[in-house]
């Protein structure tokens, strides 16, 4: 099989063609290099910054769902949790400012978009914040994974997945108790989401994953 030579944390490592960087990871024996929790897309853990060597921007990324390259260098980039702040009932723009003081520090330089895995537009999303269009900023947090990324990039530390999340949970405190939760599943269509995930060669398992990940539903 093909194999291709990448850089994490400077140390030499080989891929075979198609692996991910946590495969690749895995069979040099070198799992504790980045840090890692589902390989799924899911749980935000295993953060990574990568460079190209053909002069292409460097990105934010996640190692189990980022694809080996010949030449790539990577670095692990674990984002440290921040003290979480507890929602409130009928949020507004006011009661965010009050949560997060840093909502007005924005200066509206994209990174935090650029930065994101899940293709979430985080500064939209903190500007909606600031004109009190909560329940827009509910919907752009839906694929959140809480990987951190977006705080890590942000030189004026706003902290948009926190605010993110604050108001999801703030407008979930607003409900009142569900006496009879009723989930319409449509089996055929729980079928057709697993084949697609599924199915196919890892690479790709990964892009559907990815995409799947990104839009919640699959490619027809
Ligand atoms: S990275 Fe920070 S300052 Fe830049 S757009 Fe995002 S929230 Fe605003
Ligand atoms: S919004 Fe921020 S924390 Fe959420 S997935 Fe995107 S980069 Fe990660
Ligand atoms: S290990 Fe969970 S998102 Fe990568």
């Amino acid at each position: 099989m093909k194999t291709v030579d990448i850089k994490v944390a400077g140390k030499p490592v080989q891929a075979r063609e198609g692996e991910t960087v946590i495969h690749a990871l895995w069979a040099a024996g070198m799992a504790e290099s980045v840090k890692t929790g589902c390989v799924g897309g899911v749980c935000g853990a295993c953060t990574i910054t990568v460079r190209f060597p053909d002069g292409r921007p460097g990105r934010t990324d996640l190692a189990c769902l980022c694809t080996a390259e010949e030449g790539m260098e990577v670095f692990p980039c674990p984002v440290d949790p921040v003290p979480s702040v507890a929602p409130q009932a009928s949020p507004n723009a006011g009661k965010l400012r009050t949560a997060y003081p840093t909502l007005d520090r924005c200066t509206k330089c994209g990174s935090c978009t650029s930065a994101c895995p899940m293709s979430i537009p985080v500064m939209d999303s903190v500007l909606r914040m600031q004109s009190d269009q909560l329940s827009v900023v509910a919907e752009d947090f839906t694929t959140c994974i809480h990987c951190g990324l977006c705080r890590f990039v942000c030189e004026d530390r706003v902290q948009p997945h926190n605010m993110g999340m604050w108001v999801r949970r703030s407008i979930g405190a607003s409900l009142g108790p569900l006496k009879e939760a009723v989930v319409a599943v449509e089996p055929e269509q729980v079928e057709r989401e697993w084949k697609y995930l599924l199915e196919g060669n890892p690479t790709e398992r990964i892009n559907h994953a990815r995409q799947f990940r990104n839009s919640g539903g699959i490619e027809e």
